[in-house]
């Protein structure tokens, strides 16, 4: 698929930081328009201006916490009360909480549901149709390698991610003959606010045996795999190849393997 950015319209939840950040900065210099969601408003106004700046594009910036109930449906009326349309929806926003599972607080385990798996699933509800009566769209469903095996010490965030990924792959043999295109991009680790976000100290000293990616390359890679009509896109080789062991290993001995890296440390 050669897919013409240029005058299309993205919007990008979670857009003030990381990986959405860094899709609002490549797609602008592609030349398309942009909607910046995340909580945010000053770092989102600031991305608008810069972006702006450099490329000449249109960018919107609608501030909206996605775990609100109806924040998709509002997030469709804004757009539209704008005369804008969404050509490319990015499900970009997410959060994971690490730790003991017992430890965890069921309150904030919650807002990662809906944040990672029921916005994304309302926000494709509410931007689908325009996309179908104009006979074209696409979307990006930011997951993560972590959809692919079970995640222990992070079963909630790596549940989500797993939603996500069969959500999206699903979505992608419905749609792919009616001209909407759905990628589904799963990233290993890299570098943002994401493990500071996680609230959890640990969590970033657990992955830090595996390569750490910049947000710049797994954009630049998303980006490649979404042009050509991927369903899944995996950037980098080591990530791709830990990806596939669980079509090679029983899924217990991943979990147990997992656990070792994801658990607590235990003293010798
Ligand atoms: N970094 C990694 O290692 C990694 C690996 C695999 C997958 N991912 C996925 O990549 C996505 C982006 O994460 P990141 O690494 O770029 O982390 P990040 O820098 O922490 O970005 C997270 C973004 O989500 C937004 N957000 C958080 N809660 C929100 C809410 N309630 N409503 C609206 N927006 C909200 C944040 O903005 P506000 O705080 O301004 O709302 C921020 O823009 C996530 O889905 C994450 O699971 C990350």
């Amino acid at each position: 698929m050669a897919y013409s950015y240029t005058g299309k319209t993205a919007l990008i939840t979670g857009a003030s930081s990381g990986i959405g950040e860094e899709f609002a900065d490549q797609l602008a210099k592609r030349g398309m328009n942009l909607i910046l969601v995340a909580r945010s408003q000053d770092k989102l106004k600031a991305i608008a201006e810069r972006v702006t700046d450099k490329s000449g594009i249109t960018c919107k910036v609608l501030c909206a916490d996605l775990t609100d109930p109806d924040a998709a449906r509002g997030l469709a009326d804004r757009v539209k009360s704008a005369g804008m349309q969404v050509d490319l929806l990015i499900n970009n926003a997410g959060f994971g909480t690490h730790g003991p599972f017992a430890k965890q607080s069921p309150d904030q385990e919650r807002q990662e549901v809906l944040l990672n798996a029921l916005a994304p699933l309302e926000a494709i509800h509410a931007f689908l149709p325009g996309m179908r009566e104009r006979g074209h769209g696409a979307v990006i469903n930011v997951a993560s390698s972590a959809g692919f095996q079970p995640t222990p010490f992070m079963s909630v965030y790596g549940a989500t991610k797993a939603f996500l990924l069969h959500l999206s792959e699903g979505l992608w043999a419905e749609f792919k003959d009616d001209g909407i295109q759905f990628t589904c991009l799963c990233p290993g680790p890299v570098e943002t606010n994401f493990f500071d976000a996680s609230g959890s100290p640990t969590l970033k000293k657990a992955v830090s045996n595996t390569p750490m990616m910049s947000s710049q390359r797994c954009v630049r890679e998303a980006l490649k795999g979404f042009e050509a009509g991927k369903p899944v896109v995996v950037p980098g080789m080591s990530i791709k190849l830990m990806t596939q062991s669980s079509r090679f290993m029983p899924r217990s001995w991943l979990a147990s393997a997992s656990a070792k890296v994801l658990g607590p440390r235990k003293r010798k």
